[in-house]
């Protein structure tokens, strides 16, 4: 690592496993939290909720006052409500561009929700953070800014020394808890692959690795 890499000391409170879960979905929420001007009292919507960065995004958008609403599927209806969102839409059941609700802020980390879908359910200068998008949504996105009051807000999101330390700082004081579906042993890497691209975890697959002391 670069002396002034992206590294914290492991909050005390967290096994090794929660604090690898820590940074990835974190410092990307947080990245894109910060592009977008989250507010305190906005309302935010978290597309794929229930995943990677969504579990992280939900965690924070409600530590920083936002009123937080999740997409999801049934299963993890309870889980998403868990993190703190305060609505919870089951996406087998209802489609959230076309309820009516608005909102000041709309993170998609699935990549089912761009602009040309959700532009309807953003709020006057309202922001979609689109954690994952095609080349064509990227594209229209200076259209968007040259023709209409809402933004889009797309691109890598940078891993930041001082996010991660102000993510070890929330979870030392039990404001942030990394999620972990399932973990495999390094000698099963490729199976753990496998089951990410499925595309349906539950926060964050971890890889044990076997040590002598
Ligand atoms: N721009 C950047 O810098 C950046 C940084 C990090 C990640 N990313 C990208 O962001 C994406 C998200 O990463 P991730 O690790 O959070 O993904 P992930 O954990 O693999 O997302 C899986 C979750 O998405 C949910 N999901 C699947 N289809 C859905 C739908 N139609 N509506 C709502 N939820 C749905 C699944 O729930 P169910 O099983 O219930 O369907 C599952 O819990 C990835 O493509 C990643 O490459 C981009």
């Amino acid at each position: 690592m670069p002396e002034d890499g992206a590294m914290a000391l492991k909050p005390a409170n967290l096994t090794y496993e929660e604090a690898a879960a820590l940074s990835f979905g974190g410092t990307t929420a947080l990245d894109f939290f910060r592009r977008g001007k989250l507010q305190s009292g906005e309302k935010v919507l978290v597309n794929g909720a229930s995943g990677g960065v969504g579990t992280a995004a939900v965690q924070l958008a409600k530590h920083f006052g936002a009123d937080v609403t999740g997409v999801c599927s049934t299963a993890n209806v309870e889980l998403v409500r868990s993190l703190g969102a305060s609505h919870v839409i089951d996406y087998t059941k209802e489609d959230f561009t076309q309820n009516g609700e608005t909102y000041d802020v709309i993170v998609d980390a699935v990549g089912t929700a761009p602009f040309s879908r959700s532009k309807a359910s953003l709020k006057e200068r309202g922001r979609l953070l689109m954690v994952l998008g095609g080349l064509p949504d990227m594209l229209r996105i200076p259209w968007v800014s040259m023709t209409s009051s809402k933004k889009v807000i797309a691109g890598p999101a940078t891993g930041r020394a001082e996010d991660l330390r102000f993510l070890a700082g929330l979870a030392e004081a039990g404001e942030f808890k990394p999620v972990i579906d399932r973990r495999y042993p390094f000698e099963q890497i490729a199976e753990a692959h496998r089951y990410v691209d499925t595309g349906h975890k539950k926060g964050n697959v971890i890889i044990t690795l076997e040590h002598d002391d």
